[in-house]
């Protein structure tokens, strides 16, 4: 019998659980055994794992966050963490693993199957930053929490014709942002894609103001240059000229903790499914993901060395809506 181990990794998405449940049944299908790492790559290290029955995967699908913990874990980055973790999974005999995760966990992933270890990766993150596939699991249940809040700061941002700043995460990536700039209709997007001048920021708030808007809606991704406390910054200083502030939200990370919604569900499912339907065909090294509506495989280390683009015609068409 077949010993598979699974483990999620790096920052929780929505979705995560209903791919952990898909592992273990499929796996389970196939009349394999599998096995849940606890805390991601740390419990790899430390050897925290326990067998998975299909009953312990049961109630999971719709809950938010990850049942079997996840962490950052800088150990995992050299070559000790990964002798160790190396170790742990041979102790328990296993024969494969799967990566839920995204860009820093699908490194480790290759850095694993770089030593031998088959691995396959299954693409998660509410970064949408992952080459490899076209939407990983997470996003949209995050991008719908970010829009229930531009929706509500909407609301508000007219009843007393201000300005409102939203910062959304993303980390270097400005998909989130962007994304939820334009499902929202906000007047400007920033992003880390695209340098911005504040002033130009301002005079553009001006003029939507000037053309009858009763509110300001700015959506600036995490890791803009000018990200939201900086331009709250730059607003106060400058009240006086400017004639107007911003006034900040941070969503931080109310944005991962949401329970996934249907496409995160079916997505993460079919991602589940699809690693242990790579694992039966012996392929390894590789990430699951969706590109073009259809399952892929993608091998780890074209993953690894591409770096994933949002498209910026988009940035064009939510300055021509902002109308
Ligand atoms: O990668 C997911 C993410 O939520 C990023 O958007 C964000 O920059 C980061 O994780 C936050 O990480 P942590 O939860 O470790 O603070």
């Amino acid at each position: 019998m077949k010993k598979i181990a699974v483990l999620t990794s790096g920052g929780d998405a929505p979705g995560m659980n209903a791919a952990i449940r898909a592992v273990v049944r499929t796996g389970i299908a196939q009349g394999w055994q599998i096995f849940g790492v606890n805390h991601g790559y740390a419990g790899l290290i430390s050897g925290e794992m326990q067998a998975l029955g299909p009953r312990d995967v049961g109630g999971i699908l719709q809950l938010g966050g990850t049942i079997l913990g996840s962490a950052r874990c800088p150990e995992f980055m050299t070559v000790e963490g990964r002798t160790k973790a190396l170790q742990s999974l041979n102790k328990q005999g296993v024969d494969a693993l799967v990566v839920i995760g995204g860009n820093g966990s699908q490194t480790g992933a290759y850095a694993l199957s770089q030593i031998g270890f088959p691995v396959v990766g299954v693409a998660s993150t509410i970064d949408n930053d992952l080459y490899g596939s076209d939407v990983t699991i997470g996003v949209d249940t995050a991008l719908n929490i970010a829009l229930e809040a531009i929706d509500r700061l909407k609301v508000t941002a007219s009843s007393h014709q201000r300005a409102f700043i939203i910062e959304v995460m993303g980390r270097a990536c400005g998909y989130l942002a962007l994304m939820a700039g334009i499902a929202g209709g906000a007047e400007a997007i920033i992003i880390p894609e695209v340098d911005i001048d504040p002033e130009d920021l301002a005079q553009e708030l001006r003029s939507a103001y000037e053309r009858g808007k009763p509110h300001a809606l700015v959506v600036v991704a995490e890791g803009a240059s000018y990200n939201a406390q900086k331009l709250e910054q730059y607003f106060k200083e400058h009240r006086e000229r400017l004639g107007f502030d911003l006034r900040v939200t941070i969503l931080g990370h109310v944005q991962r903790g949401g329970a996934p919604g249907a496409y995160d569900r079916l997505l993460a499912t079919r991602l589940g499914a699809a690693a242990t339907d790579c694992l039966h065909a012996g392929e390894q090294g590789v990430l699951v993901g969706l590109i073009s509506g259809k399952i892929s495989a993608t091998p780890l280390a074209q993953v690894v060395a591409n770096k994933k683009y949002v498209d910026l015609d988009l940035l064009k068409l939510a300055h021509v809506l902002g109308l």
